[in-house]
């Protein structure tokens, strides 16, 4: 067995560029629009309703184009409602890109931002250091738990920091669907090795076991990987790169390792091939948790 392989969040710009042609190619957005307009105002109308301010936690943040759309959304049903958002994003080129969209967005003057270039661990860390005792009223973490070892206490520490009728908000992969499947296979050969990978059900069995009570909604999403099969072409190569997290991937990962990986994201058990295309399934779950009791 192969070590594994340089990680692509290792070098942010890359990264950045990465994301945007792996969101250009997928429907995650849509899903999480969809989410949106049609579930996430029912969810959160609880907190919200009847507040003058509250205070959001987004972990794991990226370009921030989500965060946007939720406190967005949360705005239009209450519009009087003032927002102390708070950010946790390590990477550096991501936090750029998210402060460009804040200052390209108009009508966004209810938010006062807070940025913290840092690792989730290193918050959590800061927190308990500093002896932090605020309190929020949302907090999410879309397609984030992955880089997190023991992501049960992590899920625990944030819940901590609910207020009463607070939501934390979590996404990640259904581990049945195409993405998840390669992940099963290949994970150990692309990941840190102390990150198990996480899927939906793993978070709703400690959840489960934990008697915590829990919604989930199982959204579709699924990733048009053609160019990934078509020789130097520069999107195939980064969305592979988003994929398997391994940088310059075409070029550092052996050779029968990207063989396997390319033949299994091609079976029909991950995806589809219609009219030339190809497409990858890639549903995921979205959780929403209570405060710790
Ligand atoms: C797949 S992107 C998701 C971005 C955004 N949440 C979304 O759903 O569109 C994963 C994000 O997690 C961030 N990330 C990676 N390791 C992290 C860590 N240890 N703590 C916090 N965030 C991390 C990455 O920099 C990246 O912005």
């Amino acid at each position: 067995m192969g070590s594994p392989l340089p990680s692509l969040l290792t070098d942010g710009e890359r990264y950045q560029k990465a994301l945007q042609v792996y969101y250009d190619h997928s429907t995650d957005f849509q899903a999480m629009q969809d989410f949106i307009n049609n579930l996430f105002h029912d969810i959160m109308s609880g907190t919200i309703n009847g507040k003058s301010h509250i205070n959001v936690l987004g972990i794991g943040s990226g370009p921030g184009d989500l965060d946007i759309e939720l406190l967005s959304a949360l705005h239009l049903k209450n519009p009087d409602m003032t927002v102390d958002n708070e950010v946790v994003e390590p990477t550096p080129e991501l936090i750029s890109k998210y402060k460009e969209l804040v200052s390209q967005t108009p009508g966004l003057d209810y938010i006062k931002w807070n940025w913290n270039i840092m690792t989730v661990q290193e918050f959590e860390k800061d927190w308990k250091e500093k002896g932090r005792t605020k309190k929020f009223d949302f907090i999410h973490m879309f397609e984030m738990l992955y880089y997190v070892e023991d992501n049960e206490a992590t899920v625990n520490f944030f819940r901590s920091l609910l207020n009463k009728d607070g939501k934390l908000i979590i996404s990640v992969l259904d581990g049945n669907t195409g993405w998840g499947k390669l992940d099963k296979t290949y994970g150990h050969r692309f990941h840190n090795p102390k990150l198990t990978f996480v899927v939906s059900d793993k978070v709703k069995q400690y959840l489960d076991s934990g008697g915590v009570s829990y919604q989930s909604y199982l959204l579709p999403c699924e990733v048009d990987i053609t160019k990934c099969f078509i020789e130097g072409n520069e999107e195939g190569e980064l969305i592979l790169e988003v994929i398997t997290e391994g940088l310059n991937f075409k070029k550092s990962a052996p050779p029968e390792l990207k063989a396997g990986i390319m033949e299994l994201l091609r079976c029909p058990d991950c995806s589809v091939e219609s009219n030339g295309k190809i497409t990858l399934s890639a549903n995921f779950e979205v959780i929403v948790v209570d405060q710790l009791s």
